[in-house]
Parts: structure tokens; sequence; C-alpha cells
């Protein structure tokens, strides 16, 4: 036995014991101290889609950095994953931030493919989940969920509105090309339903698998076909690349180029001379003069070093979306109930212009036609205004 083990208490011992007594006695003051809210992020960070996964990012700790870095008065963790945009690892990403991680919140994410999976793991765990990108119809259609929030768009949104904008320019046929998935399907689909209905014609519907970006046969059938129009859903990396080939190959001067904005938004500086003049169709654009907008690109420029995008909008936003239910429930999420409310009616200032939720929990916003000039995605006009989803099939 060591000699220290057989000293009766001392007086200090004894103070010791006498304040753990009284820690346990004392009422636990949880409101002045309480944990740190968990956010996950699962978002893109290599890969085609990875400059989306940070611009998101970015916005998302802007916003809360303005909200004095948090939410509802709680302090935050944050848990990142690297989701790469591969459906197939979507559940195992998923779950390492809900199972191991347990995150208060789900935060993701840029693919379509990817965010399904997620709002499948969400609807299971009752996890909330804000999606700041990914426009999949069905997450708020018939997927939707009490839990589940979007603060971007639906990918036939921008379809719809490039469709009504080429039908009114007196273009009659149309070819469409996209990477084989939800977004490029839905988005193409939307563009489809809103030309034919009229009274122009897709003469021909060209994809690829993501996130090829070997498009050399595709431009060489587009020659062939005259189209009046191309309406083409790329994004990150991949827009790039096909702005550049399109141009490449002359069709630039022959045949006009249109697509949802993401075909241009972050990209332009890439994409130099190659996407002059190029019409599309987003709920962004960067120069809208909104006080909003001007406050927001100047606090993003100051502290990124770089010119903000759309994907940086709705990461902003969907922290914002994540502070009106917190700060409703002065961070207790316990209150589910209410902090879904509080969510649901929440009209957000966005750099965007404000905008309130469907039902389903999708944006309703103003679709701008945009054009590049001199590097910037200017807004020539507003192609749909207040822009609103059906519900799909969502019952909520
Ligand atoms: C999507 O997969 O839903 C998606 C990806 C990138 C975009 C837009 C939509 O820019």
């Amino acid at each position: 036995m060591r000699a220290l083990d057989s000293i009766a208490p001392t007086l200090v011992t004894l103070a010791a014991v006498g304040i753990a007594a009284a820690a346990l006695l004392a009422p636990v003051d949880a409101a002045a101290q309480p944990s740190k809210v968990k956010i996950g992020l699962m978002l893109p960070y290599t890969g085609t889609y990875a400059a989306l996964g940070t611009a998101i990012t970015n916005g998302f700790k802007l916003a809360i950095d303005e909200n004095s870095g948090k939410l509802g008065g709680r302090e935050i963790e944050y848990f990142t994953v690297d989701d790469e945009s591969d459906p197939a690892k979507a559940p195992d990403n998923a779950n390492k931030l809900v199972k191991r991680d347990q995150v208060d919140v789900l935060v993701g994410t840029v693919h379509s493919g990817v965010a399904l999976a997620m709002a499948k793991i969400a609807r299971d765990t009752n996890t909330l989940l804000i999606v700041p990108n990914a426009g999949a119809d069905d997450i708020t259609g018939s997927l939707c969920a009490a839990n589940v929030f979007r603060s971007s768009f639906s990918n036939s949104q921008m379809g719809i509105a490039m469709g009504k904008v080429m039908a009114e320019q007196k273009k009659k046929t149309a070819v469409t090309l996209t990477w084989k998935y939800a977004a490029g399907d839905e988005s193409v689909g939307g563009f489809k339903e809103a030309f034919e209905a009229a009274g122009g014609k897709v003469i021909k519907a060209l994809s690829l698998p993501f996130p090829q970006v070997e498009f050399q046969p595709y431009l060489t059938a587009i020659a062939a076909l005259k189209p009046d129009v191309v309406y083409a859903f790329f994004a990150g990396g991949g827009a790039v690349k096909f702005v550049k080939d399109y141009a490449a190959a002359g069709l630039n001067r022959t045949i006009p180029l249109v697509g949802p904005g993401f075909l241009t938004d972050g990209t332009l500086e890439a994409q130099g001379e190659t996407a002059q003049g190029l019409l599309t169709t987003l709920h962004y654009g960067d120069g809208l003069d909104n006080p909003r907008n001007i406050a927001f690109r100047a606090a993003y420029v100051k502290a990124f070093k770089s010119e903000p995008d759309v994907y940086a909008v709705q990461g902003f936003d969907a922290a914002q979306l994540l502070i009106a239910g917190m700060n409703a429930v002065k961070g207790d999420l316990t209150k589910r109930a209410e902090l879904v409310k509080a969510m649901e009616e929440s009209k957000l200032d966005s750099p965007r212009g404000s905008f309130a939720l469907t039902r389903s929990h999708n944006p309703i916003h103003d679709i701008y036609l945009r054009k590049v000039e001199g590097g910037q995605n200017k807004v020539i006009a507003v192609a749909v205004k207040n822009l609103t989803d059906p519900p799909r099939g969502c019952k909520l």
C-alpha cells in the first residue's frame, strides 16, 4: 500500500468533497450553458461539383457569422463529409453524420441522386434536412416530409422558364442535351413541357452519363440536326468544358445555346469569351439591385476573396431558414413542431429577392432571364414571376 492511501482525509480533500456535493445539488442552468448545435454538412468537395460545395459552405457560414456565429443563441459545431457527388456512397455518408456524429441538422447536397438518398435517411431517422441545391422534383414532391426543406429550386423550374422564353422568341425546333440523371432529365423535361405547350418541338433529346465530358459526338449530332436552339443542362467543371467545346466547334455562331443558369454560374472566369452573350434562366443574377444582394456580395468578397454565385446564395439562404426556425424556439430542438412551423412561415430576405415556401417546402421565387455580359450574368428580364411548384403528390 502506498503511503498516501493511508493518510487520513485532510481539510483540503474534505473541502473538495464538499464542492463536488454542492455541484451535484445545484440546479443545472441549461439555458446558460447549452450544448452546441451539431450541423452536418454533406457536400461535394471533390469532382465536377467541388466548387459548388465550397460556395454553399461559404454562404452558409457567412449567414451564421452575421448571426453572431450562433443558432437560437447556441454555439455551433460543424461536421463535414465530402459526398463526391456519388449516389452509391450517399447512404453511408449520410449515416456517418446522422448515426456516428449524431448531428441535429443535415445540410446537403448538390447532386440530386445523392440528395434523394439523404432525404430517405432524413425521413427514416426524422432528422431535420435542408437541401441547399439539389433540385430533384420528388424531394418536395412525392417524397416531401415535415422535416425536409429546400432553399434552392426544383429542377423543372429553370426549364419551364426557358421553354417559355424560347417559344416567345419564335424558336420552332430544339435539341436538348444533358447528363443522364434526375437533375438533367427534369430540367430538359420542364423545357420540353413549356416549349411544346407554346407550339415548339424538341426534335432530339441527347444525353450522356454523369459526369462524363466527352462532348464531341453530341456536338457533331447537333450540327447535323440544325435545330433553332440547343437547351443544355451542365454545371460546375462540366459546364466550363461544355461551353468551351461548343464554341470551339463553331456552333455558337450558328445555333444559339441556352440553359438553366448553372451553365454559366460560378464558371464565367474559366469560360471567358466562349460564354459571351449566352442566355440562361435562374432564380439569381449577379447584379440584382436589392439591398440584401449588394450587402451579401460585399460581405462574401471580403470574407472569401472571391465573387459569390447562386450556390453561395443558396447556402446563405439555407442558414437563414435554419436561423428563422432556431430563433423561434430559442435553440430548443425538442420543440420540433414549432421550429418547423416557423421555417414554413418564414419569408426570407434573400439576395435573390425575398421569397416564401410552398406547402411542400420549396421556394416560390422569380425566375430571371440572364445574359452573359462582360464576365457577369446580367438580369435582363423576369422570365416567370413568383414561380410555384405543383404539389406533385406531396401530402403534408
Ligand atoms: C442537381 O443534381 O440537382 C443539380 C446539380 C448541379 C446544379 C443544379 C442541380 O447546378
